[in-house]
């Protein structure tokens, strides 16, 4: 049980948190950058296609045409919408024996991220914190009121957040992924996030909807909203979606 804190992977989570105080005068370390763009100037130069005759154009579009959207219409999304962004989030997909695959990756199959969302404005469904219940693909109500507001302030005051419709904060249970791997569990644990938050990326795109990934928040202030604790569970990435504003609006 008390191995889990004394992880190196836990210390990193740990002191590389973000809180209101120490991120004004946080010591950074000074780390010469790198370049942009690796470059094997005396290699064998393989130009590559720009065009490719797929079918999957519908994909390429939507690839092509994602950008972070920080500016929303105030239209509300359907439930349909919501339900689409958490299938292609985590819902699941396949099945081997007993273990349960889902829409993204997850090494090991141990699927140690879960998804909350803090809704605005869902048609169907009143504003507040839910946890998205995989197994059963539905939610679960955490509180009634509209938490838009305190997630967007515990985001570094991202104010383009509380418009959104709904944002999607992803945490960690360490221990699914940890009690396998160990500390290297951790680099899975976020690599995984990051698996999540693109297929949500690009499902919002396909129903007329822009996200932004959010990395920037107040660790603590963010899973004292969703209660929990900090070191079994924590958040790791947060992404607000919205509708696109139409153009000429
Ligand atoms: C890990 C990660 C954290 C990010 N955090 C924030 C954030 O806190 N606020 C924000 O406005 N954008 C954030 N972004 C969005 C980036 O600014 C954006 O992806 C980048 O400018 C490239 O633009 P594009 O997404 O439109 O291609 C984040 C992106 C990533 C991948």
């Amino acid at each position: 049980m008390p191995e889990l804190t004394k992880t190196i992977g836990a210390q990193y989570l740990k002191n590389s948190r973000f809180d209101r105080i120490s991120v004004q005068h946080r010591h950074r370390p000074v780390i010469a950058g790198a370049e942009t763009f690796k470059r094997y100037p005396h290699a064998e130069k393989f130009p590559l296609p720009r065009k490719w005759s797929l079918d999957e154009q519908r994909l390429t579009t939507l690839l092509q045409n994602r950008r972070s959207l920080r500016k929303y219409s105030v239209e509300p999304l359907s439930l349909e919408d919501l339900a689409f962004m958490l299938w292609a989030s985590q819902g699941i997909t396949g099945q081997a024996g007993s273990y349960l695959f889902r829409a993204t990756p997850s090494a090991g199959a141990l699927y140690p991220v879960e998804t909350y969302i803090s809704v605005h404005s869902i048609l169907g469904l009143d504003a507040g914190l839910f946890h998205f219940d995989v197994e059963h693909f539905s939610l679960d109500r955490l509180t009634s009121q509209d938490q838009a507001e305190a997630v967007a302030s515990a985001c570094l005051d991202q104010k383009f957040m509380a418009r959104a419709a709904v944002i999607f904060l992803w945490t960690g249970i360490f221990r699914r992924a940890m009690s396998k791997y160990g500390d290297r569990g951790m680099r899975y644990i976020l690599l995984d996030a990051g698996h999540i938050c693109q297929n949500v990326m690009i499902a919002a795109e396909a129903i007329g909807c822009g996200g932004c990934p959010v990395g920037a928040f107040y660790d603590s202030e963010l899973n004292q909203l969703l209660e929990i604790d900090d070191q079994e569970e924590s958040i790791l990435y947060a992404a607000s979606v919205g509708k696109k504003i139409a153009p000429g609006i």
